[in-house]
């Protein structure tokens, strides 16, 4: 069979039938992903995904007192009552240390749901994409969904499914048959970043990686909220080495 490379511009573009057999990566750069690779670096136990805000606080309340953490965001803010919103940065040793972060955002958190029928289901964002690239290297079917913004597609996600798309064909072995979505994105990929570079521009800095993902309609988004300083947050390509992935089961975000 053809190794497959797909990507999927929005959630709602899958069909959960066919990632059966392959590796699903949930991409949700502003800022589900980010946040999630953060609060794992920074010692969480688990991340415990939910859909609603409602389903979130009957779950926190199963843990014992002490062990749980909720964090998350509608509209972009902090939910009444939660400890954390979504900022990376807010998830810092001393309050998420060994405990479980039960995690509900709006388009992020949902997207991991929808991808459970996939042999693995990993989180990527632009802090950890080396080491997804070197969990994808050599995969047969690779399939990555941007979480989207609203139902919209969002252009933070598909750049970086574009440098994921780039890689994969550039370090791995296997010559795939790729969706036309993963050519897109490649492409906006390589027009925004990465041919500017092998004609001799800068190398891409946060700031400029920042300045781009600032358009995406995430981007605005933050900006509007007064977040935008999590944008630049979320363009420390490689700040980690660390990948999360979802127990489809459980539903619970490990690092592996
Ligand atoms: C989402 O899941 O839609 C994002 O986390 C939104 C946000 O960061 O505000």
């Amino acid at each position: 069979m053809t190794p497959t490379l797909n990507v999927y511009s929005l959630p709602r573009l899958v069909d959960p039938e066919k990632l059966s057999g392959g590796v699903a990566v949930v991409i949700d750069v502003l800022r589900a992903s980010t946040t999630i690779v953060h609060a794992l670096e920074a010692g969480a136990a688990e991340i415990v995904p939910c859909l609603k805000v409602d389903e979130a606080r009957i779950v926190a309340e199963q843990f014992p007192e002490g062990t749980v953490v909720l964090g998350g965001e509608r509209k972009g803010l902090p939910i009444e009552g939660f400890d954390l919103g979504n900022s990376p940065l807010d998830y810092l040793p001393h309050i998420v240390e060994g405990k479980a972060v039960v995690f509900t955002t709006t388009n992020g958190t949902r997207a991991m749901t929808q991808v459970r029928t996939a042999d693995r289901v990993l989180i990527g964002a632009f802090v950890n994409a080396s080491a997804i690239v070197k969990e994808l290297v050599d995969q047969k079917h690779i399939h990555l969904v941007c979480s989207g913004t609203d139902g919209q597609i969002s252009q933070d996600d598909v750049l970086l499914a574009g440098m994921l798309v780039e890689r994969i064909m550039r370090e791995g072995g296997l010559l795939y048959e790729q969706n036309a979505q993963a050519i897109t994105a490649r492409e906006a990929w390589l027009h925004s970043f990465a041919l500017p570079r092998a004609l001799g521009a800068e190398p891409l800095e946060p700031e400029r990686l920042a300045a781009e993902l600032q358009k995406s309609a995430g981007g605005r988004n933050l900006v509007n909220v007064g977040l935008e300083a999590d944008i630049l947050t979320a363009s420390r390509i490689d700040q980690f080495q660390s990948v999360p992935e979802l127990d489809p089961e459980k539903l619970r975000i490990r690092l592996v």
